[in-house]
């Protein structure tokens, strides 16, 4: 019962996406009307047709009739092709309204929800879910509309030809309408199951192809079309199963349908014979009822189509109901570059139940180099990621300059922030733009400038198109060196006051290594920077050094100062750092 009640209320939610083209939809609407009352007209003509023409043999009828059924299905036909075409038009502007919605409200939902669902889960949403809805929208309101307005008309003529006789017709009706709401509801569960399993079948396969490298090596491609196959079967069955429920409605109905129709036969056939009715008039009550048959199986079928295209916009409404975790406080207020310090003071922290962080206090000076160092899984990206709000602390708070972030417009924060991280994520566009990104029309003079401090500049001129080298998807087409460089230069256009490197070379060659962290010492100067480091010459150049140990800091001075305390910090250099300390 609840299912139902959330069923109407999704399907008054979608049709408010047609508020705004209600002036077309009630002009389409009336040319439907006018549709749908030749339907009852040409079943209403039978009566004179039969009665006046064929066996009263009136030559003056005979002269008019034939003309008026043409000019009559003339003027259908021309109200009947722009009546779809605006209902159809219709609808498909309030599903695109919906599609950019969803999408700009999945654009500022938090990092966390991006990492809960897979990007075939989302993508699913936006295109298969999608399309279910604007079938719901586009093709059933106009169904409804029309079907249910010829109903009317055809219901009409019934009740003029023959009360007694449709009454007991349309006992027919209730029992069909039982019957199309069960089937219905059963729809809409497989329905649900058919999406779900498309999604994991999406995911199955970006997951597959973005890892081609990795299943390569690893001789796993048997293995993995195993397990596309087995998914695909899954997929193919709900898939079957929707196919005969949606098939066996119609013929079903009509089955049930020729019960009536023959017991009509009989008590028409004997009140003509015993002259209490005349043949025209009989007839036309037939034709009116078998006219009947296509828009009421028709309407079944759409009440079935919109419990399918509920189950989607049940998903999608879902999806745009959710609050981002990471939200602008009302009045949130535009913060300024760092001028004093960032602080973290208690800040505790947990993805799920397990902490993460525990009670992390600090200060970093304006200005000032702190490394964060630690075994891996000690928290330390976690540490770094609540800098740019990209998580809120469970408790305590990050501070810029005495105030909390979380007061701050997002904008005002995240401009003062730049990243350069160990996974470059590049967009498929040229090397340009992936440097400007954010920052349209910035003039070349500017994007060459900061290729040039991030020693990007020579490689990309030597490449075919240069700037305007297009780099791939994720920047396929460049090696992780280059990659990286690229993401600096991106941060160096930014040029930010508070500087988050994390782990930036780890990805790298020893080559690359030492030519990026050569920028990187460029990069730092004058910002406010954390450095989540591997390499020993970051750390020795560090203002401070924390030390992080299951989310907490055990430890933190300079690298003099620890090593000489002989602590945490000591065993961790001499497990990570000591091995390379000669290259660093
Ligand atoms: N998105 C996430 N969801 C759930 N747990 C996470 C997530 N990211 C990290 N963790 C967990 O939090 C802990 C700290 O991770 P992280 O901050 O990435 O450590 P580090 O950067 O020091 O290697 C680890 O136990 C890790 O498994
Ligand atoms: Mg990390």
């Amino acid at each position: 019962m609840k299912q139902v009640k959330n069923a109407s209320s999704h399907y008054r939610r979608l049709l408010g996406y047609l508020r705004p083209y209600m002036g077309g939809f009630l002009v389409a609407s009336v040319c439907m009307v006018i549709v749908s009352s030749t339907s009852g007209g040409a079943a209403f003509l039978i009566q004179p047709m039969l009665d006046d023409i064929f066996i009263k043999k009136d030559s003056g009828l005979l002269a008019i009739l034939p003309g008026a059924i043409v000019l009559v299905y003339l003027v259908r036909g021309l109200f009947r092709y722009f009546s779809s075409l605006m209902m159809q038009r219709i609808g498909a502007m309030a599903v695109r309204d919906v599609r950019n919605d969803l999408y700009r409200h999945m654009q500022h939902l938090s990092l966390s929800f991006f990492q809960r669902n897979t990007t075939g889960e989302l993508v699913s949403r936006i295109t298969n879910d999608i399309t279910l809805v604007q079938d719901a929208i586009s093709i059933v309101v106009y169904d409804v509309f029309r079907e249910g307005f010829t109903v009317v008309a055809l219901l009409g003529v019934l009740v003029y030809r023959d009360p007694t006789l449709s009454v007991f017709a349309l006992l027919v009706l209730p029992f069909s309408a039982w019957f199309i709401a069960r089937l219905g509801r059963r729809m809409r569960d497989i329905t649900r199951g058919a999406q779900e399993r498309i999604a994991d079948l999406t995911s199955l396969m970006s997951e597959a192809f973005s890892g081609a490298r990795v299943v390569k090596a690893f001789g796993m491609e048997r293995y993995e079309s195993e397990r596309f196959k087995a998914e695909n079967e899954r997929y193919f069955n709900v898939w079957t199963k929707t196919i005969r429920l949606n098939e066996i409605s119609s013929p079903l109905l009509e089955f049930i349908g020729a019960f009536g129709v023959g017991a009509i036969i009989y008590y028409g056939g004997r009140h003509v014979i015993s002259g209490e009715t005349t043949v025209g008039n009989f007839f036309s009550f037939l034709t009116a009822l078998f006219m009947l048959f296509a828009p009421v199986s028709k309407l079944g079928r759409v009440y079935n189509r919109i419990q399918q295209a509920m189950a989607a916009a049940a998903r999608i409404f879902e999806v745009l109901d959710l609050k981002p975790e990471v939200a602008e406080q009302k009045g949130a207020g535009v913060i300024g570059p760092v001028r004093r310090e960032v602080a973290f003071k208690d800040v505790t922290f947990s993805y799920g139940n397990e902490p993460v962080l525990r009670g992390v206090s600090f200060t970093a000076g304006a200005g000032t180099i702190t490394a964060i160092v630690g075994m891996s899984g000690a928290g330390k990206t976690t540490m770094v990621d609540l800098i740019p709000r990209f998580y809120d602390p469970a408790g305590g708070a990050v501070l810029f300059d005495g105030v909390d972030v979380r007061t701050a417009t997002l904008e005002s924060l995240r401009a003062q922030i730049g990243i350069v991280t160990q996974d470059v994520f590049l967009f498929n566009d040229t090397i340009k733009n992936n440097i400007a990104y954010g920052r349209e029309g910035t003039p070349m003079e500017l994007i060459e400038a900061a290729a040039k401090s991030a020693y990007a500049h020579e490689f990309i001129r030597s490449l075919p198109s240069g700037y305007d080298t297009v780099v791939g998807e994720r920047g396929a087409r460049l090696s992780g060196g280059q990659k990286q460089r690229i993401s600096i230069a991106r941060a160096l256009l930014k040029n930010p006051a508070v500087l988050i490197l994390d782990e930036a070379t780890s990805a790298l060659d020893t080559e690359s290594e030492i030519e990026v962290q050569r920028v990187l010492n460029n990069l730092m100067e004058n910002r406010t920077t954390f450095v989540i480091a591997h390499r020993l010459s970051t750390i020795l150049h560090a203002d401070r050094i924390l030390v992080v140990e299951r989310g907490r800091i055990v430890e933190s001075g300079t690298h003099k100062d620890l090593l000489a305390a002989n602590g945490v910090y000591r065993k961790v250099f001499e497990l990570q750092f000591a091995a390379n300390s000669n290259q660093g």
